[in-house]
């Protein structure tokens, strides 16, 4: 217990540590440009610039992912419930993340059956686990394809991300959804996304699993949440 306590800080101060550092390093490059006169400063601004907004927003999302999970595990988290289609919530999250995917050289295709059923659930939570997933999918795949779908079983709702990525060997598939598990350490991120997917699916009376034929074969991340009788 100690000794997982041990590596949840380290792991934790190491995640925001990395970003700190990048951006004092880049306001140090800044300020020796200025000594040495006007010649490059614009360069090095663009330069430090973008050291600076990646490393910000990587800060920024590391202490929201923290937050986010002690929130929902203190179970104080209360849902804010509507009725809605989760076609519009995966089309918006893809109009959003597309410039990202096309960046890595992955495309993305939205595979949606017609005439899904509503559901009844917290949009912006739903929203956050599909929004992960496909964060994920583009993180771990290089020129490669990821595709959403969705269909409708008896009783629930079920969404698929898949990608044809790094995928998962048998160890990572059973401990992904881990607070502050990740393959290799390296990697950007703190390993909290899927913990947090996997704690939003589960208030919302889901299920969340992984499929993979193993490294280098792509990953199926799936998810359900159960249709209300009273739709
Ligand atoms: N689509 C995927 N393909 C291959 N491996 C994956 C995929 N999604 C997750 N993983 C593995 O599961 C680990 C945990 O994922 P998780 O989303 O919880 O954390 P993270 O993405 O590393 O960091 P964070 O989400 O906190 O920024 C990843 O580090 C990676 O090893
Ligand atoms: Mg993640």
């Amino acid at each position: 217990m100690e000794e997982l306590k041990d590596n949840l800080i380290r792991d934790v101060t190491h995640e925001l540590k990395t970003p700190v550092a990048k951006i004092e390093m880049a306001i140090d490059m800044f300020e020796r440009s200025l000594k040495t006169g006007n010649e490059g400063v614009s360069k090095r601004g663009s330069q430090v610039h973008e050291i600076l907004r990646n490393n910000i927003g990587r800060l920024k999302n590391s202490i929201k992912n923290i937050l986010d999970i002690s929130k929902l595990e203190s179970g104080m988290e209360l849902l804010k419930i509507s009725l809605f289609s989760v076609d519009d919530v995966v089309k918006q999250i893809v109009r959003e993340m597309v410039a990202a995917a096309t960046v890595k050289g992955n495309a993305i295709t939205i595979l949606l059956p017609t005439g899904l059923p509503m559901i009844r659930a917290d949009r912006d939570k739903i929203y956050q686990v599909v929004a992960h997933l496909i964060d994920n999918a583009i993180k771990f795949t290089e020129q490669g394809k990821i595709n959403i779908s969705a269909r409708a079983l008896p009783d629930a709702l079920e969404v698929t991300v898949e990608d044809t990525g790094r995928g998962l060997d048998e160890e990572t598939k059973i401990r992904v959804f881990e607070k502050f598990y990740k393959e290799t350490s390296s990697a950007y991120g703190s390993g909290i996304g899927l913990a947090i997917c996997k704690n939003i699916v589960q208030i919302h009376k889901g299920k969340i699993w992984v499929e993979s034929q193993g490294k280098g074969m792509g990953s199926r991340f799936k998810f359900t949440l159960p249709l209300a009788e009273n739709r």
